[in-house]
């Protein structure tokens, strides 16, 4: 365990009762990142301490703390992930971070999904707007303003997987050959099956669908819907949504409004009904929690984006869903992200994306994704100022046409800029 220095408790964010307590000068732990990471992270901090100079004229600053993971961390310390990094975040409570490596196939489980269960930061915060400017394939892209909630600790992405062949997959076969027979005959090709488990709780939907709803209600949205793949998965998939719907009956009761059967009355009797009677929910003025097949969310937030407000969904489900909602706005590279444990406080702000190889060390990525992420976790600390100097330099940037080259490919008439200078553009417009 790191010793707390009596001095350090002054840069300590802290949080009593729902409410945070944030120094003038709090210390924030960052990671780099592998690939785009570095050059997005120099973007990011020039830019994040240029709103907050000028928001706050050295009343506040934050104290950069770098922390290590990743290939920096490896050549460093022989290890991917060490201790440490995870401790400073501990102590801390709030950093920044650069997208790190996953060698697919290899040893090393992935360093994000670790870094998050260690901290059991269980909300995948995914916010999808879209900017005047940015590059989209609707064609009313302003209709779309999205949150996502992600959960982000379970089903089978958490990683309990066993490899075709191994011992551990014959273990289980060998367990359900003879205790659920009737599940193993269900395995097509067992004997060249790698096996995965998908475990869904009670505690963990509730826990997620609470944080969905009461950043709903805070933030005046209209609808929460859960998504889910319940038709066919009954008791994981099936799970999330039922408990989901309890919870918000018990917990939330007279501030929401639960329409259970909306989505099969959707299915069932067409678009209409269903319709209608969404409708007269709207007019109760309660939050409206809902559900949807995730295959039809991926449908309706194309066609009807006005539709998708807060979304509430499991962790696979989450990851195709976040990426596919960021195409809508101009793609990856303006998709910020927040990975965070509402009843602790913890919590890490970071790209959607990965490390883009491609880009790493060429001064070309797109810091929007980096820069908005700075943004979720000014208001998350209350910095509201410095965070709306920022949107604002970042919209003006965009709709001049000032652009990094993933932007500027898909753009008419606009100004190709590096990353750096797309940084000082949004700094010079504050
Ligand atoms: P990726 O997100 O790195 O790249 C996908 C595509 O988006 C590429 O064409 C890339 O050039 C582009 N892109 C991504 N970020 C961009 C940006 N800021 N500006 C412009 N274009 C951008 O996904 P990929 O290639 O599948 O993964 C590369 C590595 O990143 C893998 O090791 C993967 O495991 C890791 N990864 C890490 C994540 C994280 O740290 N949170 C999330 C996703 C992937």
């Amino acid at each position: 365990m790191i010793k707390q220095h009596p001095a350090d408790s002054d840069q300590v964010i802290r949080f009593s009762k729902d409410k945070i307590h944030v120094p003038v000068q709090p210390v924030i732990p960052y990671i780099e990142g592998d690939g785009c990471g570095p050059d997005l992270w120099q973007a990011a901090r020039q830019v994040v301490d240029a709103a907050v100079a000028l928001a706050y004229q050295g009343g506040r600053t934050f104290i950069w703390k770098e922390v290590y993971a990743g290939q920096k961390a490896f050549d460093l310390t022989g290890s991917w992930l060490p201790e440490e990094t995870i401790q400073t975040f501990r102590k801390y409570h709030v950093g920044l971070k650069g997208p790190l490596n996953t060698p697919v196939g290899e040893g090393i489980r992935s360093l994000n999904v670790a870094l998050r269960k260690e901290l059991d930061l269980f909300t995948c915060l995914r916010p999808v707007k879209y900017y005047p400017g940015a590059p989209s394939p609707l064609r009313e892209p302003e209709q779309v303003d999205i949150v996502l909630f992600r959960e982000n600790t379970e089903d089978v992405y958490a990683g309990m997987e066993f490899d075709c062949g191994s011992p551990e997959a014959g273990k289980l076969l060998t367990f359900l050959n003879i205790t659920f027979p009737e599940i193993h005959a269900k395995i097509r090709f067992p004997d060249s099956s790698a096996l995965g488990i998908k475990p869904i709780s009670r505690d963990g939907s509730e826990r997620i669908v609470r944080a969905a709803i009461d950043w709903a209600l805070h933030n005046h949205r209209k609808t929460v819907t859960i998504i889910h793949k319940g038709n066919i998965m009954k008791f994981t998939e099936g799970g999330f949504m039922k408990w989901g719907y309890a919870l918000a009956e018990k917990e939330f009761g007279g501030s929401v409004y639960t329409m259970r059967q909306w989505n099969r009355t959707a299915l069932k009797s067409g678009e209409e009904t269903a319709n209608q009677e969404l409708e007269k929910a709207k007019h109760t003025g309660k939050l409206i929690i809902k559900d949807m097949i995730v295959d039809a969310a991926f449908e309706r937030a194309i066609t009807h984006p006005l539709d998708m407000d807060v979304l509430v969904t499991t962790n696979l489900n989450g990851d195709y869903l976040s990426d596919a909602l960021a195409a809508l706005v101009g793609g990856l590279g303006i998709a910020p992200g927040a990975n965070i444990n509402f009843n602790t406080g913890d919590a890490i702000f970071e790209a959607v994306h990965g490390t883009a190889p491609g880009l790493a060390g060429k001064n070309a990525a797109n810091p929007c994704s980096l820069i908005l992420s700075a943004v979720l976790m000014l208001r998350y600390l209350g910095w509201n100022e410095a965070a709306d100097l920022i949107e604002n330099g970042l919209q003006k940037t965009l709709a001049s046409r000032n652009v990094t080259a993933d932007f500027f490919e898909r753009m008419e008439n606009a100004t190709l800029q590096s990353t750096s200078d797309f940084a000082n553009q949004i700094i010079q417009r504050m």
